[in-house]
């Protein structure tokens, strides 16, 4: 674990200030959630999270993570969560908060009171250590005035979690992989392009924690899983072919291609051993619900992570239909 960081931090020393500057004043920032339309599912460097391929989200508009850092009034760090302060001595939430902080603060003290919340509910089960260290992140930078660059900060919102690296951009993102060894040139880089009228739902089937894992169902994967060796070929075809569907306003390109990519990325979980099955029965039903709302000519189209819930992705004239049909739906606006 140590050499993790020792990793970590000797890559990141290299682009701190000579000393920090804390603010003297509470910092606040905001990062929205992104769903991927082409995944990220396997590590060239598990301790840096240095994605094998290519991957392209779409932010969440205003559904993500708020965090305030503040100094501390006393000589010892304090972590809320929604409100609740969390015990350092037992929450691992709080000590991985802390373990990054450690990160850029180097060894010079300087407690700090970092306070963050969700808007999105946790039942909805989207991973929130996307939005959590890329607000982390985006605060840190702020509130020691590190005047860090936009792929600095995604780099190192990486090394919290690697979907982070695309949650400091907001629309249309990019995460390059990258090929160096400190992974300074895997990052995330945002899309110029608008599209008003695309909305996300999540549709929460289960918000339990999932059993398994990214992290670890990612290794299980590689390790184990026949599949998998053709998974880079196609991560790269799609994301060719989702960059095209963003270029010319081809809806229908964009939501198959995610969804294909979404089914193509489960099959290499299915197939790995102990299968990795995150679906539950309500997850195939409600994919069948979708494929018959397409067969009766509404354009919708669905993706889904390491976890039973669905996202599905549509555009505001299909809306109103959709709504009927899944009452529960929380929709993000992602260029709101
Ligand atoms: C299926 O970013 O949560 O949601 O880097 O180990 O923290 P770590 O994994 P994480 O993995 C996200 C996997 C995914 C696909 C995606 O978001 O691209």
């Amino acid at each position: 674990m140590n050499n993790i960081k020792d990793e970590k931090q000797t890559i990141i020393r290299d682009y701190l200030p000579a000393s920090l500057q804390p603010s003297s004043e509470p910092v606040q920032v905001f990062a929205p959630s992104n769903i991927a339309l082409c995944k990220y599912w396997g590590k060239r460097n598990q301790s840096l999270n240095l994605p094998i391929t290519d991957s392209l989200s779409i932010s969440m508009g205003h559904l993500g993570t708020t965090t305030t850092i503040e100094s501390s009034s006393d000589s010892n760090d304090h972590v809320y969560f929604d409100g609740q302060q969390l015990d350092l001595k037992t929450s691992l939430f709080a000590n991985k908060i802390i373990d990054f902080v450690g990160l850029f603060r180097q060894s010079n003290g300087l407690p700090l009171t970092i306070q963050t919340t969700n808007n999105i509910p946790t039942a909805a089960g989207v991973a929130s250590s996307a939005s959590g260290f890329a607000a982390l992140m985006l605060a840190l930078n702020v509130y020691f005035n590190l005047r860090l660059e936009q792929s600095q900060l995604s780099c190192f919102a990486r090394m919290g979690s690697g979907s982070a690296s695309r949650s400091v951009f907001k629309g249309f993102v990019k995460w390059n992989k990258g090929v160096r060894e400190d992974g300074m040139d895997s990052h995330g880089e945002q899309l110029s392009k608008h599209w008003p009228n695309l909305r996300i739902g999540l549709l929460i089937i289960d918000g339990e924690k999932k059993s398994v894992g990214s992290r670890e169902g990612m290794a299980r994967t590689i390790e184990t899983s026949a599949l998998y060796k053709s998974w880079p070929e196609q991560a790269s075809q799609d994301l060719l072919r989702l960059e095209q569907a963003i270029a010319t306003d081809d809806f229908n390109l964009l939501g198959e291609v995610a969804e294909h990519n979404a089914m193509s990325m489960h099959a290499t979980m299915i197939s790995s051993w102990p299968p990795l099955v995150y679906w539950l029965p309500e997850s195939v039903e409600s994919m069948h619900r979708i494929w018959d709302l397409r067969a009766d000519g509404v354009n919708v189209f669905f993706t889904m992570d390491a976890g039973p819930n669905l996202k599905l992705i549509f555009e505001t004239e299909s809306e109103h239909i959709i709504k009927e049909g899944f009452p529960n739906l929380i929709i993000a606006t992602p260029f709101d």
